[in-house]
C-alpha cells in the first residue's frame, strides 16, 4: 500500500538511485533498485533530502479494481446508445429534445409523468436510445474533466438559417477530442431562408463530409419547431450505434456515472446516474465519489418506479447520504462497512489535497508580496 520501488522513488525525488540505496544502507535496509519501499521509509528518505513528502492515502485498491474489472466477453450484450446534443446558442437544442421527448417518451409511456431528472429513453423502431439533457458542452467538459466518459453520439445542431458559428465548432472540437461521432442535424429547414447546403459546404472544413460528397458524416434535414424528420434522425442514429456495437454485461457489477444531483427537501439527495454496466437494483449499496448509501428508491424519466435498471438506462436514485458530483462514478459495494471506508478514505484524501492546495496558495501569495 502505496510502497514505490526505489527506482521509482529516485525518479520522484530526481536523484540517483544509487545516492538512495545509499542512505537505505544508513537506515539499516539492503535495497535494490528495483525492491519496493514503504511510505515511513520514503518519508525518512525525503527528509533526508530536504524534502517533505505528503504521502496521501490511497483509494482502497480493491475499490479501484472493482472499478476495472473486466467483462467476459461472452457475457456483453447490445446496449442503447447514449447521445448529447450539441450546437450553437438558439439552433434549436432545446427544441429537438422536447420534440423527441414529447413524440417519444410521453406517447409511449401512458399513464407516467413525466418529470426532468436530466437524461431520458426514447423508443424508436423497438429500440432505445438515452439522451442526456444537461447542455452537451457541459456535459462533456464537467464529464470528461472527472474522467468519465459517457456519451456514445452527438448530434450536432446548425441551424440552416444561420450556417456554422463559433459554438458549432467548439462542439465538433469536443466531440472529436472525446472520439465521439457526430450526426448532423440541419436544423430550422421550414424556414424561408434555410440553406442546407452552405451548412453542409461549411462543415467540410471541419472534417464532416457528407455521404453524398464522398464522406461519411451523416446529414438529418429536420425542424424541430414543426417536428419534421425526427423519426428519420433517429433512425441515422441507431444505424451510427449499429457500427460501434456498443455493448455491455447486465450480470456484471453494476456501475456507471452521476448525471446531476441534488438536495431534495421532501426525499434528501437525490441522483440521476446512467448505469453503464451490470443491472442496478433497489437495495444495492452504491458508492458514488464521497457518498455513499443504499438505494431506497429508482425513477425513471416518466415518473415511474423501478426496481431495476440495466445498462445505459437514466434512473434517479434516493438513498445517498449527501449529494455527488456530476460526473462522479459509482459502483455498487457488498457490503456497506467497505462502502463507508472507501467514502472515509475518499473523503480524508480530499480534504489533504484541499489543505495542500490552500498552503500553497498562501505561499505563493507570500512569495507574490516579496
Ligand atoms: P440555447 O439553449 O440558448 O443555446 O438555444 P437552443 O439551441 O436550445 O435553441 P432553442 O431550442 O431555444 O431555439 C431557439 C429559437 O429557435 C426558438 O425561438 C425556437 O422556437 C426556434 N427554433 C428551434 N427550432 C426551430 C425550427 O426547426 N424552425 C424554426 N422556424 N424555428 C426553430
Ligand atoms: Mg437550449
Amino acid at each position: 500500500e502505496g510502497a514505490m520501488s526505489v527506482g521509482d522513488f529516485a525518479k520522484l525525488l530526481q536523484r540517483e538511485p544509487a545516492e538512495l540505496i545509499k542512505r537505505l544502507l544508513l537506515l539499516g535496509v539492503m535495497a535494490t533498485i528495483n525492491q519496493e519501499i514503504d511510505t515511513d521509509t520514503m518519508e525518512l528518505i525525503a527528509s533526508d533530502f530536504g524534502v517533505t513528502l505528503h504521502v496521501v492515502e490511497p483509494v482502497d485498491e480493491e475499490a479501484l479494481d472493482m472499478l476495472v474489472e473486466e467483462d467476459d466477453p461472452a457475457s456483453l450484450v447490445p446496449r442503447p446508445p447514449v447521445v448529447t446534443i450539441m450546437g450553437h446558442v438558439d439552433h434549436g437544442k432545446t427544441t429537438l429534445l422536447d420534440a423527441i421527448r414529447e413524440s417519444k417518451v410521453t406517447a409511449t409511456e401512458s399513464g407516467g409523468i413525466t418529470q426532468h431528472i436530466g437524461a431520458y429513453q426514447v423508443e424508436i423502431a423497438d429500440r432505445q436510445i438515452t439522451f442526456l439533457d444537461t447542455p452537451g458542452h457541459e456535459a462533456f467538459t464537467t464529464m470528461r474533466a472527472r474522467g468519465a466518459q459517457v456519451t456514445d453520439i452527438t448530434i450536432l445542431v446548425v441551424a440552416a438559417d444561420d450556417g456554422v458559428m463559433p459554438q458549432t465548432v467548439e462542439a465538433i472540437n469536443h466531440a472529436k477530442a472525446a472520439n465521439v461521432p457526430i450526426v448532423v442535424a440541419v436544423n430550422k429547414i421550414d424556414k424561408p431562408d434555410a440553406n442546407p447546403d452552405r451548412v453542409k459546404q461549411e462543415l467540410t472544413q471541419y472534417g464532416l463530409v457528407p455521404e453524398e460528397w464522398g464522406g461519411d458524416t451523416i446529414f438529418a434535414p429536420i425542424s424541430a419547431l414543426k417536428r419534421q424528420g425526427l423519426e428519420e434522425l433517429l433512425e441515422m442514429v441507431l444505424l451510427v450505434a449499429d457500427v460501434q456495437e456498443l455493448k455491455a454485461n447486465p450480470e456484471g457489477r453494476p456501475r456507471g456515472t452521476v448525471i446531476e444531483a441534488k438536495l431534495d427537501r421532501g426525499r434528501g439527495p437525490v441522483a440521476t446516474v446512467l448505469v453503464q454496466n451490470g443491472t442496478l437494483k433497489v437495495g444495492d449499496i452504491v458508492v458514488a465519489g464521497t457518498t455513499y448509501g443504499r438505494v431506497r428508491a429508482m425513477v425513471n424519466d416518466t415518473g415511474r418506479r423501478l426496481k431495476t435498471a440495466g445498462p445505459s438506462t437514466p434512473v434517479e436514485i434516493q438513498g445517498l447520504n449527501g449529494v455527488p458530483s456530476a460526473g462522479d462514478q459509482f459502483v455498487v459495494y457488498d457490503d456497506e462497512r467497505g462502502a463507508r471506508n472507501l467514502v472515509e478514505k475518499r473523503m480524508s484524501r480530499e480534504k489533504q489535497e484541499q489543505m495542500q492546495n490552500t498552503a500553497r496558495v498562501t505561499l505563493d501569495d507570500l512569495y507574490r508580496q516579496i
